[in-house]
């Protein structure tokens, strides 16, 4: 794992956009794996200002999500399709039927799974993969469990998501309580994985992720077998990690 240390969160959020920019100038037609959250806002910010320069073209990229809440419709302004319209790719110049999100709508999970790893496999995985941490070491919606998820699935979220995610919903009750989540073994047939963090609530994940034994208790550990990861993480997410 190489880890790239930022100042703060704009200065996280810019070395991710360079990432993906030389990514996308390097093999204009790649396909990249995105998250949601707070996290990568700054960075998609970015990339739409230089796409906007014409400096970072992804007419020709295509995108898949790694997890959408189950029963939100796609106009459901807290779905992560909304989240994705509404923060990247209304901002930039792709072709939104190249961008791929598991489909929420769609009550019948084992079909709405099937379907996004049919789509995600036919387009040979992410060239890169973007990541956020969650406090509990969660990557995608894989909750800390006792085995490690291999393809997209419905979870039940833990108490410790449903309770960080409620700042977005006016009542906790709101959030929802299942996902549909791209599996640990999809994530990891990635070709290059970045996963950024920043904020002191991500250091203990962010240590045990870099640190810890490779467990399910922390998914995100299993991103030390990747031979292509780079953590990109704020002074305060790296608070517990030896000084490099
Ligand atoms: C979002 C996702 C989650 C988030 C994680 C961190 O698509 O897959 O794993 O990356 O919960 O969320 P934030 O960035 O809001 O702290």
């Amino acid at each position: 794992m190489k880890i790239v240390r930022a100042r703060d969160y704009d200065d996280m959020s810019r070395k991710v956009a360079n990432i993906i920019s030389a990514q996308v100038i390097l093999k204009p037609d790649c396909v990249l794996g995105l998250a949601t959250g707070s996290t990568p806002i700054g960075a998609y910010r970015q990339l739409a200002g230089w796409n906007q320069k014409g400096d970072c073209d992804f007419s020709q990229v295509s995108t898949y999500n790694l997890d959408e809440y189950r029963g939100l419709s796609h106009d459901d302004p807290q779905s992560y399709h909304y989240f994705m319209k509404t923060n990247f790719f209304d901002h930039v110049n792709i072709d939104q039927a190249n961008t791929h999100v598991p489909d929420g709508s769609n009550p019948d999970a084992d079909a709405a799974c099937k379907e996004y790893d049919r789509i995600v496999a036919a387009a040979g995985y992410p060239d890169l993969q973007l990541l956020g941490i969650g406090n509990n070491g969660h990557i995608g919606f894989n909750e800390p469990d006792d085995h490690f998820s291999k393809g997209t699935h419905c979870v039940n979220l833990t108490e410790s998501t449903i309770q960080a995610n409620s700042r977005l919903f006016d009542r906790i009750e709101d959030v929802p309580r299942q996902a549909y989540t791209m599996g640990v073994q999809t994530i990891m047939f990635a070709k290059m994985i970045v996963i950024a963090a920043n904020g002191s609530a991500k250091a203990q994940a962010v240590h045990d992720m870099c640190y810890g034994p490779v467990t399910p208790q922390c998914p995100a550990s299993i991103l030390q077998l990747h031979d292509n990861v780079v953590v990109v993480a704020d002074e305060a997410a790296l608070a517990l990690c030896p000084a490099e």
